[in-house]
């Protein structure tokens, strides 16, 4: 028996490891799969919920490290991780996306010769002010195993001389997700509750350190989304660190009446916000991939994307960080004039299995399925 052991920490990490997770379990007989959670991200909605909304069973491990500087949290993981890889010496540490515990838990396994699993390698934004672009770049380089969402990832680490044989270009697992929960979220009663129609309302969602941590920056973003509530209901589910900056630097109070500011909300509640959203204005990751599958226009409040496939092929518009700008693309959106996308290759809700059949074939030795 072969043991794989996945990391969760952050609320991106979730939808990417369930899918993978049932992948495995026809290959149970010969191949073990154990989570074990962080605890970078530990508020009921930024965590729990998930697990519920997936069906993501409990962790079997959970380090509890909470938040921190960079450093602070960095070092907590990786000291909490050791003495669970030594103890337990999984076959393979399998990490996904670009968050701290995604690098924490990779340079932890490679020094314990343990290989790493890399699902999102290849991102890269080429902007180094962001820190998951350090967190892409390390775990990439110490990855056995670097699994490949779009053309871009394959091209990047092309060009950075990894070896062929460990790169697998199998699609997307967050649209795995997806693509499982989409019938699910139809019976959301989100809607219904906020008293929305679908196609009128802006989905929000903000969280990086670049728009919400200065004064500047949060303080252009609430005046675009006070100008769009004159056009649109804005519907504004608050990350925990962008609560924060909001409190601190005196701009909670600042929103028009036409915006509904709410907790974070459930992965279910979520999809079916996204899904029938006019538009979505964002700065995440994750949502840029979610918003081209369902073919509803994004706007991408960065300067640029690790995700490039997003502006190419899908809906989404990266429009930078000028206010002026990103009002202007949405308001012309919000007029008619939308993207047409197409859904990028491989995203079609079997990339866990590809990754679960190539983990199997090389863990396992004869790369079929055996049922247990
Ligand atoms: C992290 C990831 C980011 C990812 C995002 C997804 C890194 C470097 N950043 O950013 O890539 O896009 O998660 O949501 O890994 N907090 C709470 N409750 C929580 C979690 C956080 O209140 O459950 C607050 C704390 O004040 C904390 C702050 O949010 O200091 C930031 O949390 P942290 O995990 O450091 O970074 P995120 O901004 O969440
Ligand atoms: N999400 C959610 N509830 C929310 C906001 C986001 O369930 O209130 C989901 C979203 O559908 C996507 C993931 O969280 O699957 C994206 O996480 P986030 O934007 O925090 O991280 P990023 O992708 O930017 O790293």
């Amino acid at each position: 028996m072969k043991t794989v052991l996945s990391v969760v920490g952050a609320r991106p990490n979730f939808m990417k490891i369930a899918p993978i997770d049932r992948a495995l379990r026809p290959y149970a007989r010969d191949l073990q799969h154990q989570i074990c959670h962080t605890g970078q991200h530990y508020d009921e909605k930024m965590s729990k919920v998930f697990f519920s909304d997936l069906g993501l069973p409990a962790p079997d491990f959970h380090l509890g490290v909470g938040s921190g500087s960079h450093a602070e949290q960095t070092a907590r993981i990786m000291v909490e991780f050791e003495k669970v890889a030594l103890a337990d010496r999984p076959d393979l540490v399998l990490v996904v996306g670009d968050v701290n515990s995604t690098v924490a838990c990779s340079l932890v396994a490679a020094k314990l010769q343990i290989p790493v699993g890399h699902v999102e390698a290849g991102l890269r934004s080429w902007d180094r002010t962001m820190p998951e672009e350090i967190n892409r770049i390390v775990t990439d380089s110490l990855a056995d195993y670097l699994f490949v969402t779009e053309q871009s990832g394959l091209d990047n680490l092309s060009r950075e001389g990894v070896a062929p044989e460990k790169v697998h270009f199998v699609g997307n697992v967050m649209i795995d997700s997806l693509a499982q929960h989409l019938e699910k979220a139809q019976s959301s009663e989100i809607l219904k509750t906020l008293n929305l129609t679908p196609g009128t309302y802006v989905v929000v969602t903000l969280h990086r350190p670049s728009n919400v941590d200065s004064f500047e920056g949060l303080q252009g973003t609430v005046n675009l989304l006070n100008t769009l509530a004159s056009h649109r209901r804005v519907i504004f589910p608050v990350h925990p660190r962008t609560l924060k900056s909001l409190e601190q630097l005196g701009l909670r109070s600042k929103f028009s009446s036409n915006i509904t500011t709410l907790e974070p909300v459930g992965y279910i509640d979520f999809l079916a916000l996204i899904e029938h959203a006019d538009l979505i204005l964002t700065d995440s990751g994750g949502i840029q991939e979610e918003s081209t599958y369902l073919g509803v226009q994004c706007v991408t409040l960065r300067p640029n994307t690790e995700r490039p496939i997003t502006v190419s092929m899908g809906t989404n518009h990266l429009v930078g960080v000028n206010m002026e700008h990103a009002l202007e693309v949405c308001l012309k959106i919000l007029g008619g004039e939308k993207k047409q996308g197409t859904v990028p290759p491989l995203w079609d809700g079997k990339s866990a299995e590809r990754i679960a059949a190539i983990l199997h074939a090389s863990l396992a030795g004869n790369g079929k399925a055996s049922s247990s």
